[in-house]
């Protein structure tokens, strides 16, 4: 299947393959640095970040293309995304005008939104990245969604090869991988994880737990094949992964309604795990989230992540210009 855009999983036709192809680019960057001479991505931000701006930059760069970052929250015309909008409120041009224009200059468009966390359909909906889809006419990339983190969880995956491959797993023996939800200071979306869930699961190479308080349950549709459970010493024992994320809740939209400070990783946790590499996607809220006792020990692999989502980036910039 040919990738003409990256909003979720589902675009991509053959997980390990891209894998690999990522890990080769990690040892020879430059080994498609022709393969987008002349074209130009712009990076669309309505939304903060460090990881996904300069890695995707980086990666387009070492394709050989010319990348323009434009903070659209703060510099742009705010943006109206509904159909038929009558447009006497804040916003001051509509997808439907913005993104032909975006189109014409830019032969891949790349987005970042956020959700608002007030209304589940909506956000579910995914209306913001789908009318940048249907009006921009060039292939779009989600630079995380309000439901999904892509290049995230891509970088996640090629992250666990990675690690096992340096380890000389044995092939026969799948890696338990366990998603434990963490305490955090205000309600944050549930993209990283459901994102996190849907690549585990169409990876199908892990055991995978996924371990919450009651009421954080995530949408069946991103963790269908993951055991589920609320204990979690149970889903640390014999684990070799671990990724600790915060979400709010998804059934009652939106919440924060347990922030109990126990759910944080320490290292005497990680006792009864398999000398279990720690993930997290960063930015993390240290001795909240995570303890600093683990972010900085042997454990952690937070900044082996962050590095590989250049490598993420480029293979799927790599796939779609493929195509051009
Ligand atoms: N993990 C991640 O997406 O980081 P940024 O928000 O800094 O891009």
């Amino acid at each position: 299947m040919a990738m003409h855009n990256f909003i979720s999983v589902e675009d991509v036709s053959d997980i390990p393959a891209m894998i690999q192809q990522a890990l080769v680019y990690k040892h020879q960057p430059l080994l498609n640095q022709q393969l987008g001479a002349g074209k130009r991505i712009g990076l669309l931000f309505l939304n903060p970040s460090l990881r996904t701006r300069l890695s995707t930059q980086i990666a387009a760069r070492n394709l050989g293309m010319e990348a323009i970052v434009f903070n659209v929250d703060k510099e742009g015309w705010a943006l109206e995304f509904e159909e038929g909008a009558i447009m006497s409120g804040s916003t001051v041009e509509h997808i439907k005008d913005a993104g032909p224009v975006l189109g014409q200059y830019f032969d891949i468009l790349c987005i970042r939104t956020f959700p608002s966390l007030m209304n589940k359909e909506d956000d579910y909906s995914e209306m913001f990245i789908r009318q940048f889809v249907k009006y921009a006419g060039v292939p779009v990339i989600s630079l995380e969604s309000a439901t999904l983190h892509p290049l995230q969880s891509f970088a996640d995956l090629i992250t666990i090869t990675e690690t096992m491959q340096q380890q000389a797993w044995p092939a026969t023996r799948k890696p338990k991988v366990v998603l434990t939800w963490a305490p955090h200071i205000k309600p944050l979306p549930q993209c990283v994880a459901n994102s996190f869930a849907q690549w585990v699961n169409a990876w199908g190479k892990a055991e995978f737990v996924i371990t919450h308080p009651e009421d954080y349950e995530l949408d069946t549709r991103f963790t269908q094949g993951a055991t589920i459970t609320h204990a979690q010493e149970d889903a640390l024992r014999d684990a070799d992964f671990v990724y600790v994320k915060n979400w709010s809740t998804y059934t009652d939209y939106g919440k924060v309604y347990e922030n109990d400070p126990a759910w944080m990783l320490t290292e005497e946790k990680l006792s009864i795990t398999r000398n279990a590499g720690v993930m997290h996607c960063l930015p993390v809220r240290r001795n909240i989230e995570l303890s600093d006792e683990v972010l900085d020990g042997t454990h952690s692999l937070v900044t082996r992540q962050a590095g590989n989502r250049v490598w993420a980036a480029q293979a799927v910039l790599a796939e779609i210009l493929k195509q051009q």
